[in-house]
């Protein structure tokens, strides 16, 4: 689906009343272009994504080994559960595997949670702009979103504390902010889980947490050990390059987990994605290259705009957003006219900015060539 017109343009007037009460208001997602989308439409054969936040490394080797060694099984179900995986995350952070629930990207944790908590009309309070997919999921389970703005470009804790009410169930905080990088520090979240009534359950969603690199970042998995009303998201789409294999998990008290686990399909985890998953988890050869390559493309950027005089927002994630000071879609698309997909900010309501995701040496001097000439 392209945008919501198309979609809801999709739907007749004599049919539409057939859809559920709330439906047809569910602006659909839009996700960054595709590679193969921009070849076709501009006629060009070389083009880079970096627009949806993913790892410019590609998948670890042995991720691609484990999926190629599983794929004469795919005629059996995969395990439901994900034992094995699930076994393995909860070595790594510590947990025992009932506080563990694996899911087809950190996007089903996202929905699971939703329908798991919220009845008819109950509150989840976020910042915006963040993820939206923290609004549309509350939508879809019935529930009502509780937009609170940012303040320099971070979660305002202080003013989401305020805007929790009796009809508040959920808080999603997403630490680092996509889409603008920003963090909450260990003191911030302490702070704010310390104002909760006992009936609200915070989700940090910590998709970029494995490129946060600031000493003051925590780990939300503290809060899970401690006994916390706390769920957190992490994905294998990102820094461990598996986007297209879509698997995420939860990290979260028993109690929250066995509340998750009801409303989800039966077989949600392939078992390509199973393998590849954990093949991928055991290199820390390719997630520690992966940093690297990431840590030296934010100094790259953080280098050539100020050279510019371009602002842009110190991130903690593999994505950076950049300020071109003027109405960003024109410069998106004179950008995409040279084969370098970004995302425009517009759909966050940042207007002026673009939201790079942070590539190889030879990309990021692609793209900077390419907004160079955009913005000349
Ligand atoms: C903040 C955030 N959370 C969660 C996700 C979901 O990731 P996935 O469903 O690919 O695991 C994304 C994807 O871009 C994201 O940006």
């Amino acid at each position: 689906m392209a945008d919501g017109r198309a979609a809801r343009a999709a739907v007749p007037t004599d049919m539409s009343r057939l859809a559920r009460r709330g439906i047809l208001d569910l602006p659909p997602y839009v996700p960054g272009k595709p590679v193969e989308e921009v070849q076709r439409e501009l006629g060009l054969t070389d083009v880079i994504k970096m627009a949806s936040n993913e790892s410019p490394m590609g998948p670890s080797p042995r991720a691609l080994a484990a999926i190629g060694a599983a794929l004469g099984g795919i005629h059996i179900y995969p395990e439901g559960p994900a034992s094995e995986l699930r076994r393995a995350l909860a070595a790594r952070y510590g947990v025992d595997p009932d506080m563990v629930l694996v899911s087809n990207g950190g996007d089903n944790v996202i929905t699971l949670i939703c329908l798991a908590l919220l009845n008819d009309g109950e509150e989840a309070v976020t910042g915006w702009p963040t993820f939206s997919a923290y609004e549309h999921c509350t939508r879809v389970a019935g529930g009502r979103p509780v937009r609170v703005p940012l303040r320099n470009h971070a979660f305002d804790l202080e003013a989401m504390a305020a805007a929790v009410g009796p009809r508040t169930k959920l808080v999603f905080i997403c630490n680092p902010n996509n889409p603008t990088g920003t963090f909450k520090t260990r003191s911030e979240i302490e702070a704010f889980l310390d104002r909760l009534p006992p009936h609200v359950v915070t989700m940090v969603d910590e998709a970029y947490g494995e490129y946060a690199d600031d000493p003051g970042y925590p780990q939300a998995v503290d809060y899970v050990r401690r006994g916390r009303n706390v769920v957190v998201l992490r994905t294998f789409s990102k820094i461990y390059g598996l986007a297209g294999l879509r698997v995420g998990y939860a990290l979260a008290p028993r109690w929250l987990i066995a509340l998750m686990e009801r409303p989800r399909e039966p077989f949600p985890v392939n078992r390509l994605a199973q393998a590849g998953a954990l093949a991928a988890l055991e290199d820390a050869d390719h997630v520690a290259r992966s940093l690297e390559v990431n840590a030296r493309g934010k100094e790259f950027f953080y280098r050539e705009l100020a050279a510019r005089g371009i602002a842009c927002l110190p991130t903690q994630a593999n994505f950076i957003l950049i300020d071109v000071g003027r109405d960003s879609r024109p410069v998106y698309q004179a950008m995409l006219r040279q084969g370098v997909i970004v995302r425009p900010g517009g759909i966050w309501g940042l207007d002026t900015w673009l939201r790079v995701t942070i590539g190889r040496e030879e990309d990021n001097r692609r793209c900077l060539a390419a907004l160079d000439r955009a913005l000349s």
